[in-house]
């Protein structure tokens, strides 16, 4: 990997959080710029800095180019927010290595939090998209959940679960 100058890292140190928060500003997608820059600075990074929100991030020669934020939101469940590459480093199946990476994170995030019931041979992992990329994760195995009006005014998000087995 370091040949290409790839890194993968969790997300811990100071300078790590102020590259994440930069580079989630930078790259708004189409979620209202105000409404975002509040869930980054008030929600995600505070989570990241607490350690409620593990987040694996992806660097080219230093520069952030993806990241996937990860919550254990029940017994079973982890939700994922923001799974993104930089515009311009896609099609370049960073977003199925990320995929990967994320799915066992999210067991080892469970197991660590001691959230796995007894009686359970596979976790859920829940994530919410816009409309244009239902298909993207379906590819993945997610699958459409239900869908809700979450974040811009008039529009759905579409939630959809993937079902991971456990070993
Ligand atoms: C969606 C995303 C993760 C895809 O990453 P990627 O590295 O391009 O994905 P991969 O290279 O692993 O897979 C590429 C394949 O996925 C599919 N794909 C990629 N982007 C797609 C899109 N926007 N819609 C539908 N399918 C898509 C295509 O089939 C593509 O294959 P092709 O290049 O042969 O056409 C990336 O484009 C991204 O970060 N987009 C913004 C994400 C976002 O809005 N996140 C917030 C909600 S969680």
């Amino acid at each position: 990997m370091s040949k290409y100058g790839l890194r993968f890292d969790l997300v811990e140190t100071p300078r790590q959080i102020r590259q994440l928060g930069d580079f989630m500003r930078a790259n708004v997608g189409s979620y209202g710029m105000s409404r975002h820059q509040a869930w980054v600075d008030d929600v995600c990074l505070p989570g990241v800095e607490r350690g409620e929100r593990p987040t694996l991030a992806w660097w080219e020669h230093g520069r952030m180019i993806g990241d996937s934020v990860l919550k254990v939101v029940a017994p079973n469940i982890v939700e994922v927010k923001n799974f993104r590459i930089r515009d311009g480093y896609d099609r370049h199946s960073l977003g199925s290595v990320m995929m990967d990476y994320t799915m066992d994170e999210a067991v080892a995030l469970l197991d660590e939090r001691g959230a796995i019931s007894s009686d359970t041979n596979a976790i859920t992992v829940q994530l919410d998209t816009g409309p244009d990329l239902e298909t993207y994760f379906a590819s993945h195995h997610f699958v459409t959940v239900g869908k809700a009006e979450l974040y811009v005014p008039g529009r759905e998000e579409v939630i959809m679960q993937r079902t991971v087995p456990l070993q």
